[in-house]
């Protein structure tokens, strides 16, 4: 099986991710795909031997050269991790539930545009909620809408601040996100297409 991982930023859930199949003969991660060439995702690529396409908004949204290369390589599931672009409508209708994002927070809410990185756990403490959390969902064409797969919540502190906050959700994505795409794989495995 292959897939490949779309991120933005310093790429820890990659790192994890590569560490789960690092020795794993049946799933290969054949390609890291960012639209920032400073992200710190491009070094620990590098550091576990995995090619990296860059590609900019044109390249994204005005041409299908990422979906073309992707349907090329015959990927079996693509991986958002951490990645800050909405997914162009003709990718994600060439990949049904072949895509999967984690979110930072207890979706549906703590959703949508604008909701991602920090600024979710300062809307969750902002909101006095007890409680967050990640969801692991498939990607459709409305943002952070797809069906759910996994939750995981932590408890929030009245003293805790976003930062205290992003540490424990971080934890969690840490220790969920291989497993469940993992699992997801597996699935495709009993997935037959008349
Ligand atoms: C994580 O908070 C993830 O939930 C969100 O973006 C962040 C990625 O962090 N989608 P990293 O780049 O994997 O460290």
């Amino acid at each position: 099986r292959s897939i490949v991982i779309f991120a933005s930023g310093s790429g820890s859930n990659v790192e994890k991710i590569a560490e789960y199949f690092a020795d794993r003969s049946d799933v290969e991660i054949s390609l890291i795909l960012s639209n920032n060439p400073k992200a710190g995702v491009i070094e620990r690529a590098r550091r576990y031997h995995i090619p990296v396409l860059l590609f900019d908004r044109t390249g994204f949204y005005q041409t299908d050269q990422v979906t073309s290369l992707l349907q090329k390589q015959g990927v079996d599931l693509i991986v958002l991790a951490g990645f800050m672009w909405l997914m162009p409508v003709p990718l994600v209708q060439a990949f049904p539930n072949r895509i999967v994002n984690i979110h930072p927070a207890l979706l549906p809410k703590f959703g949508g545009k604008g909701m991602y990185g920090h600024f979710v756990h300062e809307a969750v403490v902002g909101a006095g909620e007890t409680e967050s959390g990640i969801t692991i969902h498939f990607v459709n064409e409305q943002y952070d809408e797809g069906q759910v797969i996994f939750q995981a919540t932590c408890p929030v502190e009245p003293t805790d601040d976003a930062e205290a906050v992003a540490r424990k959700v971080q934890v969690l994505e840490h220790r969920h996100y291989p497993r469940v795409v993992d699992e997801v794989l597996q699935r495709l495995d009993l997935q037959y297409e008349l």
